[in-house]
């Protein structure tokens, strides 16, 4: 096979390393514990799990997060992915879309997008690129694939590490114009360094109306960079930024103003509930939907997360809770950790 550019090997790369690394658990969810209902209520079909927000529906609070595109080889997995959230009628994000504003004319590279919406006609479909792409261009990647919301990834400490990363990160103005000019909703989202309240209040006042916290604990942008970067050691900033449950409780005076996803390091049903408690609208998963379909395949994978579906729903009703937006009474405890993180932001 002929030389790839770089940008279309670190497609590649990125997609190894995250499976390389991957983490069936995430013991940063033990820091969360749900009180216990003993007399719930309520009847299994008595649960609603559909969502809806900014026009956004889907059978059940969750979404597959952005991973690929960009390089021949993602063809086959958008291709996976897409059908994958058609099933399950869940919303997917493809991959930044950089390479195909790089690369407009290649039409492999158009082609491992276009096969998202090809394989999902009818389904929900977020387009995906950096903070500093003007907004006609970002207009580009919705319009290819007919987007139905657009992602902004914020991937500071990723570019830090990455050895062909840009460091420039003057991205305030540039967001304000995405955000005024976009005609789909628009999604603000971290790449697994979570955000703080602080972050959060940033983008409400830019114009920001949903926001990814994507918090550290499962894919690890710094670990994943820190192995393809020769040149400089960045293991020190392994353990950057905040994690998805410190991410929400952080910014959790300033949920009433947006519309709060949550990902990063989601690995069970009861991570999802997790985050709806602590005001998630939506739960997004990568990385363990790679595995599996690396793994298993895409039946498997589908029969998997129909299954997540229906124990999402059977925790809601274990307690006691009609729809999404109940599990926000819920009762929970956290970790002596946690809420000493808790006080100190406080
Ligand atoms: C990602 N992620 C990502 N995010 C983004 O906004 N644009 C992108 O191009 C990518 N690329 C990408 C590739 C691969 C292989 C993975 C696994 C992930 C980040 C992703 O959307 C999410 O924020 C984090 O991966 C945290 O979620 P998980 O993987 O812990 O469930």
């Amino acid at each position: 096979m002929p030389k790839q550019p770089i940008e279309w090997q670190r497609k590649n790369e990125h997609i190894f390393l995250a499976e390389k690394y991957y983490q069936k658990h995430n013991p940063f969810f033990d820091e969360m514990r749900l009180m216990p209902v003993s007399i719930p209520n309520i009847a299994l079909d008595q649960v609603d799990i559909h969502t809806a927000w900014k026009q956004q529906q889907a059978d059940g609070p969750l979404y597959i997060n952005a991973m690929t595109g960009g390089a021949p080889q993602t063809i086959a997995i958008n291709q996976k992915l897409a059908t994958l959230a058609a099933t399950l009628k869940i919303p997917l994000a493809v991959g930044s879309m950089s390479n195909y504003l790089k690369y407009p004319a290649e039409a492999e590279i158009r082609h491992s997008y276009t096969i998202v919406r090809e394989s999902n006609p009818h389904g929900i479909i977020w387009a995906n690129v950096s903070a500093h792409t003007p907004w006609p261009d970002a207009q580009k990647c919705i319009d290819l694939i007919q987007a139905d919301a657009l992602q902004v990834h914020l991937n500071a400490a990723q570019e830090t590490i990455m050895p062909e990363g840009d460091s420039n990160f003057v991205w305030q103005e540039n967001l304000r114009q995405i955000l005024k000019h976009i005609s789909v909703p628009v999604i603000i989202k971290e790449v697994g360094f979570g955000m703080t309240a602080q972050t959060v209040q940033q983008l409400q006042e830019l114009g920001a109306k949903v926001i990814d916290i994507s918090g550290r604990g499962g894919t690890n942008f710094a670990q994943i960079e820190n192995t393809r970067n020769h040149q400089k050691d960045y293991q020190f900033l392994n353990d950057w930024g905040l994690t998805t449950l410190e991410s929400l409780l952080d910014t959790q005076k300033f949920q009433s103003q947006s519309c709060i996803l949550a990902s990063g390091g989601i690995r069970s049903p009861l991570d999802v509930i997790k985050c709806l408690v602590l005001g998630a609208h939506a739960v997004g998963i990568a990385a363990p939907v790679l595995h599996l379909l690396e793994h298993q395949g895409l039946a498997a994978t589908t029969k998997h997360f129909a299954q997540w579906l229906e124990q999402i729903r059977e925790l809601m009703a274990l307690l006691g809770c009609h729809n999404c937006q109940e599990l926000q009474q819920v009762d929970y405890r956290l970790s002596a950790n946690l809420q000493n993180f808790l006080t100190s932001r406080t």
